[in-house]
């Protein structure tokens, strides 16, 4: 069963990404599996190139440094003619109201002046990285079930339309707790688009500052320490964060402390310990660029061979060709 995933440089790898996914996607992977930076996603909303690109470099060394083999991992713009033309192609088998209604697509566009047309066709470029590669599992957080849904729609409409071209993907979804909250107001998740970087640890942030933001967490008006998320997010979040690190569950490890103080000095010791390899293996990659540019070339065109197929079938299916 293959599966692929993908993540946006809108910003850099921040904990939750780590923990949510891409500590995941390595550990779980499968040979044939396929992980990539997808940056034509960030052309959705206003971008700078220049800071698209470096993103893009750094959460390919970043994938790599978590321990996905460099075999599995490609850039998403290095597949822009194969995916571009798919994306086409699902396009013209979407109604336009089904991906209106899409909720990132409500929520980014809400109130926004000169909404990308990108953004509304979001979706179909995320079904035509999904399909190109016959990707049978799809594992990401609830925020991309909606899409994932949609792509499983379109591949099914084609099929039974033009004939069978497309594997229908699933989502595969992480355990409740697998999403981190920002540290500074607990309510809302951690997003590699916050403004303000208080609450949100980056996967190459430097340990002191990591300790310091931890220890800055904001928490509730209690002293012991106790797992309730409804009552208690902020303390909730850290110690599902140190649960992620550590292994065992949050109200347990939540027993083995008497203050908040210990609690956050052994958050900030796990989460320390726990992104100190990938850091340092990430940095190493991020100076070795002739290296990293092999990989990536290698990637693409991996990924690229391994699609194509699909794509000139569906092509010649639709009536192009
Ligand atoms: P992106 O970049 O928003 O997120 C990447 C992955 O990280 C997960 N995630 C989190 N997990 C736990 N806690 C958090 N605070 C947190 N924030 C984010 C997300 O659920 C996701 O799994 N559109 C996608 C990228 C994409 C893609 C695809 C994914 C493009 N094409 C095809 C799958 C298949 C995105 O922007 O993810």
């Amino acid at each position: 069963m293959t599966k692929l995933s993908g993540i946006t440089p809108s910003g850099h790898v921040h904990l939750g990404n780590y923990l949510g996914a891409v500590r995941r996607w390595a550990l779980e992977g499968g040979a044939d599996d396929l992980y990539f930076v997808a940056d034509l996603h960030g052309m959705t909303t206003p971008h700078n190139p220049a800071k698209l690109r470096s993103l893009a470099h750094e959460q390919l060394a970043v994938l790599i440094a978590a321990g996905i083999e460099p075999e599995r991992v490609f850039v998403q713009s290095d597949l822009a003619r194969e995916l571009g033309a798919l994306t086409w192609v699902l396009e013209c088998t979407c109604n336009y109201g089904e991906a209106a209604r899409m909720i990132q697509f409500k929520e980014k566009s809400k109130g926004q002046a000169g909404v990308r047309l990108s953004l509304l066709t979001y979706p179909a470029l995320m079904a035509a990285d999904i399909l190109l590669q016959g990707a049978a599992e799809v594992p990401v957080g609830e925020d991309q079930r909606q899409h994932v849904e949609l792509t499983r729609t379109l591949a099914k409409r084609f099929n039974s339309t033009y004939g069978e071209v497309f594997t229908i993907p699933e989502a595969v979804l992480p355990p409740a707790g697998a999403r981190v909250k920002d540290l500074a107001d607990p309510a809302r998740k951690m997003s590699k688009s916050t403004r303000d970087a208080a609450g949100v640890v980056f996967a190459l942030d430097e340990p002191d500052q990591i300790r310091r933001k931890i220890r800055r967490a904001v928490t509730d008006g209690g002293s012991v320490p106790e797992h309730d998320p409804e009552t208690r997010p902020g303390m909730a979040n850290l110690l599902e964060i140190l649960a992620a690190c550590r292994g065992g569950s949050p109200a347990d490890l939540a027993s083995e402390f008497t203050s908040y103080g210990a609690v956050k000095d052994a958050v900030a010791d796990a989460v320390i310990d726990e992104l100190r390899p990938l850091r340092e293996r990430a940095l190493t990659l991020l100076g070795d660029v002739a290296e990293l540019d092999r990989v990536r070339k290698a990637g693409a065109e991996r990924a690229r061979e391994r699609g194509s197929h699909r794509l000139d079938a569906a092509l010649r299916m639709i009536g192009a060709n």
